[in-house]
């Protein structure tokens, strides 16, 4: 029986970066120490003018590729998660086959996911390679939201930063999981509270609003409701006890709400993993960032067994638990 297991992360930041220091310029009510105090973050990375969300996939992946875990004629599905693809149509995941020569007998699609969209990329992954249909899964994710920001919206400006991350996940016969089943969970009553309404078919004609709009209370009320009820749910579907989960990587969404979380879940400092000070919010991206500097720091090699949880626009939130035992370090 193969087992889908996540043998390497790589990730991608654009080079242009927005410090705290710069934002102080045009919000001088905010001090750098607020700022970083409130959210955490010290820099966010800014995508180039003529820089896009396949642009940073492709970047990220012929990291990945570079490092000869897999040999590119290997890869038999690309999903790619963006809110902001390149075009309405075609489908990015195709430019993105052609762009790193992927065979073209590979399945691509795109999926249109937030800061849920790293734990239902795994999902979607584990279905495709458990099913039988791919053995190895390149799951690419990708977002520019700075291009959706208003100059002068200090609410979403000091959270979000772009970036794209590539995880390869492949098949191995073994009995035992890897990706543990994933909890899920939707609610369209939110959908306002982080909305960009002016873009899309219907409002394509008219005056709406272009930029990206954020409810910041509501989210954060949202997220204290919903995440200590999905860690539950997964892990009673895993089967695993609260106290045997070695280390917690939520949606690096911001420093204040994930402290509130932290404390909510009685989850101990040494087992809750934060690294967005140098990026910011990365939305689908963050999870993967945040477990590549993990392995980086040297953490994921004695704490093996991880939750993952990723929540935010939609609603749509989703949690997992992985086994790290087979990432190449
Ligand atoms: C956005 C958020 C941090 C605002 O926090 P809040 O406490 O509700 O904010 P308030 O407007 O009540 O302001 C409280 C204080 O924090 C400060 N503050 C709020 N946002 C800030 C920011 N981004 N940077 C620095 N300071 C901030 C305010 O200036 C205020 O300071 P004061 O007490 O000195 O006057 C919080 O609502 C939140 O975490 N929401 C979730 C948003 C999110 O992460 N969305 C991404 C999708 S997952």
């Amino acid at each position: 029986m193969q087992k889908a297991y996540i043998r390497a992360v790589e990730y991608y930041l654009p080079a242009s970066i927005l410090d705290n220091q710069s934002l102080t310029k045009h919000f001088p009510e905010f001090s750098s120490e607020k700022i970083l105090a409130k959210t955490g973050i010290c820099e966010r990375h800014i995508s180039a003018v003529d820089e896009f969300a396949s642009d940073m996939a492709v970047q990220t992946a012929r990291k990945l590729l570079a490092s000869k875990v897999i040999e590119i004629d290997q890869v038999d599905f690309l999903l790619f998660c963006t809110q902001t693809p390149d075009y309405l149509l075609p489908t990015s995941a195709c430019i993105i086959q052609q762009r790193l020569g992927l065979p073209s007998s590979i399945g691509a699609l795109d999926f249109n996911l937030g800061c849920s969209g790293f734990i239902y990329g795994l999902s979607l992954a584990k279905g495709l390679i458990e099913s039988g249909q791919a053995h190895a899964v390149l799951l690419l994710t990708a977002d520019t939201y700075t291009k959706l920001i208003e100059p002068s919206d200090k609410s979403v400006r000091t959270l979000f930063g772009d970036g794209a991350a590539a995880t390869l996940l492949v098949g191995v016969k073994s009995d035992t999981e890897a990706i543990f089943p994933v909890a899920y969970g939707t609610d369209g009553r939110g959908a306002e509270n982080l909305c960009v309404s002016g873009r899309g078919m219907r409002y394509s004609n008219s005056d709406m609003d272009p930029y990206l709009r954020m409810n910041g209370p509501e989210i954060f009320k949202f997220t204290l409701d919903v995440v200590p009820a999905v860690i539950e749910s997964a892990l009673h579907k895993a089967s695993i006890a609260f106290d045997q989960i070695e280390l917690f990587v939520f949606h690096q969404a911001n420093a204040y709400m994930l402290e509130h979380l932290r404390k909510k879940m009685n989850i101990s400092h040494d087992k809750f993993w934060v690294a967005m000070d140098f990026c910011g919010n990365t939305v689908s991206s963050s999870i993967p960032i945040a477990l590549k500097e993990a392995q980086k720091a040297g953490i994921l090699q004695h704490k093996k067994r991880v939750m993952l949880v990723g929540f935010g626009v939609g609603y749509s939130w989703g949690a997992t638990v992985v086994d790290l035992s087979h990432w190449i370090f």
